[in-house]
């Protein structure tokens, strides 16, 4: 079965590069090749010397070095490196399920967490998130949803679209109930570094529970999409080598100035990720001064990790046409919640790139000429 169109990812390819205010995006302020070249002295000589043949199946040694670093309890060997973590979801999906499976999965997600599921022929429940507790979904609905043909459970920690974070508290409750049922826990990882506070940072998933599998990528936190370049951490070695079979059909590896780019990266990210969260802790204290003066239209659960938040309308009819209208008439991106397929009522704010301060300028002219007819 072919899986259904990713909705999220139709939308923003609809106006992604040709609306000139981006509100919604999830990826961090980038940087130019140059840029990040410059932040190691002799990298940009080696850059230019690089050879363009394949690279190793599983990535490259040093990027899967710089990776394993993220993590407690990893090596290098149990890592893979994909072409960004939308592969990663893929391949993890396709290596770890089976027709007749039944998964767990926090629910609103990033389409992939649920589709390729689906598509395998699985069987999946959504664990909702309940907004009046802080996007917190409950954690007893797990033990009441398992049965004998459940596998995994699928987690998004920071979130999209909320930009919640479990508790430590939660997640080792969700670790246990992964135990001792015997189940995969996926956990994508995409938005972890950015914790506003450090100390909420949750450990990875892939560094204290045995069949745990933890997504990272260089998109979000280091904002260095283009690069396409992801991995899945995790110490279970027989799925891990299901995995790296399974990607001898999509890329075989991945790319080599990628690979390498990527590596410098990881290897400043103490420079990078501060340099982003900079950026986003402006840009929130701008968000909740905008909330705050526009109380009467919107509801806003603050994020605590990420560089998104999902915020509610107020008497409003419709998010999309919302959406739609701020896009067409004032090229302010936003994105509406039915791509989640979660209702009409929400739509997600991005804040993770310096120019948002001017988008927001804009949103708001768009909100005072139509307040009459939006609301
Ligand atoms: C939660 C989540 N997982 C995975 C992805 C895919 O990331 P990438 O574009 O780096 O493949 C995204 C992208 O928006 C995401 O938000």
């Amino acid at each position: 079965m072919r899986p259904e169109k990713f909705l999220l990812e139709k939308y923003l390819g609809k106006y992604e590069f040709s609306a000139p205010h981006l509100l919604c995006t999830s990826d961090c302020q980038t940087m130019s090749v140059s840029e990040l070249l410059s932040l190691e002295a002799g990298a940009d000589k080696k850059f230019m010397d690089l050879g363009l043949g394949y690279t190793e199946p599983d990535g490259l040694k040093e990027l899967r070095e710089e990776i394993s670093d993220l993590y407690e309890n990893i090596s290098p060997e149990e890592t893979i490196t994909f072409a960004g973590a939308e592969e990663g979801i893929f391949v993890f999906m396709n290596a770890a399920l089976s027709a007749g499976d039944h998964i767990i999965v926090q629910f609103p997600a990033y389409q992939s967490l649920y589709e390729i599921a689906i598509s395998i022929g699985c069987e999946v429940t959504l664990w909702e998130m309940n907004e009046e507790d802080g996007w917190r979904p409950d954690p007893g609905f797990l033990e009441q949803n398992i049965k004998s043909n459940t596998r995994a459970i699928i987690l998004n920690s920071p979130h999209n679209p909320t930009g919640f974070n479990f508790s430590k508290e939660d997640l080792e409750y969700i670790v246990n109930i992964a135990g001792e049922n015997d189940l995969l826990l996926f956990s994508d990882e995409v938005y972890r570094m950015l914790e506003f506070d450090p100390e909420k940072r949750l450990p990875a998933v892939a560094d204290i529970y045995e069949k745990g599998f933890s997504l990272g990528v260089m998109s979000k936190a280091f904002g260095l999409a283009g690069l396409r370049s992801g991995w899945i951490a995790t110490r279970h070695q027989a799925t891990l080598e299901e995995i790296s079979s399974f990607k001898n059909y999509t890329t075989i590896c991945t790319s080599a100035p990628s690979e390498y780019l990527a590596t410098i990266a990881l290897r400043n990210r103490g420079h990078i990720i501060d340099r982003n969260l900079g950026i986003i802790r402006k840009n929130l204290a701008l968000l909740d001064s905008f909330f705050e003066n526009h109380y009467d239209l919107f509801e806003w659960v603050r994020p605590v990790a990420g560089s998104i938040g999902f915020v509610k309308l107020k008497d409003c009819q419709s998010s999309e046409s919302f959406c739609r209208r701020a896009v067409d008439e004032s090229g302010v991106l936003l994105l509406p919640s039915f791509v989640y397929e979660f209702g009409d009522s929400h739509f997600r704010i991005g804040f993770g790139r310096e120019d948002m301060v001017d988008s927001l300028v804009r949103f708001e002219e768009f909100i005072d000429k139509n307040l009459k007819t939006i609301f």
